[in-house]
């Protein structure tokens, strides 16, 4: 079976040459296509492909169409908004993420943002700590965990809001459960996003929530940039000169709002959450196990188009 590594941003080396092992030990071949420029190379190469793993990679449907020999594809990683979930279904390839394997990259990332935006960005200038101030997650999952679990060690109090888990399971990390979005808002200094992109979730965080935080509030978006409502992000920096906003992922608008707010927002130049040797290793290398495994047993753990 053909393996391919389709990753516009590659992974580490070494996570390339773990990958190239466990699929030629497997006795698979691997083809690997990094940054490639356009998309027609991606379909080209796929063509005759019998796995694909991605990372951001956009997995549309004339993706999978001109992937004839197509049966399975991972997202190395846990958003999968870039996969089309129906034309895989519809082609009767299996489509897996690899949840929780960079996790700990973003969770570091997030608290990284926090502390870089207190600090004037590390420029001159008196700045202020996390320790007493409360931190708000939005979405109790992986990351969400693992930022509360690293915010504890700042002397953060954590706050989080899931209405997909229920209040015991984060109670059990000593962390308060708000009963709602507003709850959440209204009581954090800093609000810090892990929910997935969806129909549900897409332009969701707006003017609404965003005017409920306190004095000096700073969202924090390690997610996607798709769940912000742009415009009301302008409009709400606007006429609250005392909020901040910092993303990993850049905005649409992102020139106008450094232009308007200057140091009171931050975009990383490209998104760096799972840009860590250790979150690449981890979700590559998974990726890989999880296809040898469907290959050679039919396993199909992290199914997600079942
Ligand atoms: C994810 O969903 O796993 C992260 O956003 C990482 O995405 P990346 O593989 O494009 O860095």
């Amino acid at each position: 079976m053909k393996v391919l590594v389709a990753t516009e941003k590659p992974f580490a080396k070494a996570a390339v040459d773990g990958i190239r092992k466990i699929v030629e030990e497997s006795g698979n071949t691997l083809a690997l296509l990094e940054k490639y420029g356009s998309k027609e190379e991606l379909l080209e190469a796929v063509a005759d492909a019998d796995a694909l793993i991605v990372r951001s990679d956009k997995v549309t449907k004339e993706v999978v169409e001109a992937a004839k020999n197509l049966k399975i594809v991972v997202r190395a990683g846990a958003g999968f908004d870039n996969l089309d979930l129906e034309a895989c279904t519809a082609k009767g390839v299996v489509a897996m993420n690899t949840p929780g394997q960079n996790s700990n990259a973003v969770a570091e990332l997030a608290l990284g943002m926090m502390v870089y935006i207190s600090r004037n960005q590390f420029t001159a200038g008196t700045g202020a700590e996390l320790k007493g101030k409360t931190l708000g997650i939005q979405a109790y999952g992986n990351v969400g965990r693992l930022v509360a679990k690293i915010a504890k060690g700042f002397g953060m109090n954590i706050i989080a809001f899931d209405p997909f888990l229920p209040a015991e399971k984060i109670e059990a990390d000593d962390v308060t459960v708000a009963k709602d979005l507003d709850e959440l808002y209204s009581k954090s200094n800093f609000v810090s996003l892990h929910i997935p992109a969806t129909p549900q979730t897409k332009k969701s965080i707006g003017y609404d929530l965003i005017s409920k935080m306190p004095k000096g509030g700073c969202l924090v978006n390690t997610a996607r940039k798709e769940v912000i409502n742009e415009e009301e992000l302008v409009k709400v920096l606007t006429e609250r000169e005392d909020l901040k906003y910092v993303t990993d992922i850049a905005a649409d608008n992102q020139a106008e709002l450094n232009e308007k707010f200057g140091k009171r927002v931050f975009a990383t130049p490209k998104k760096m959450g799972a840009e860590t040797a250790e979150a690449n290793i981890n979700a590559g290398l998974a990726a890989a196990n999880q296809i040898v495994k469907f290959f050679t047993t039919g396993d199909k753990t992290f199914q997600l188009n079942k």
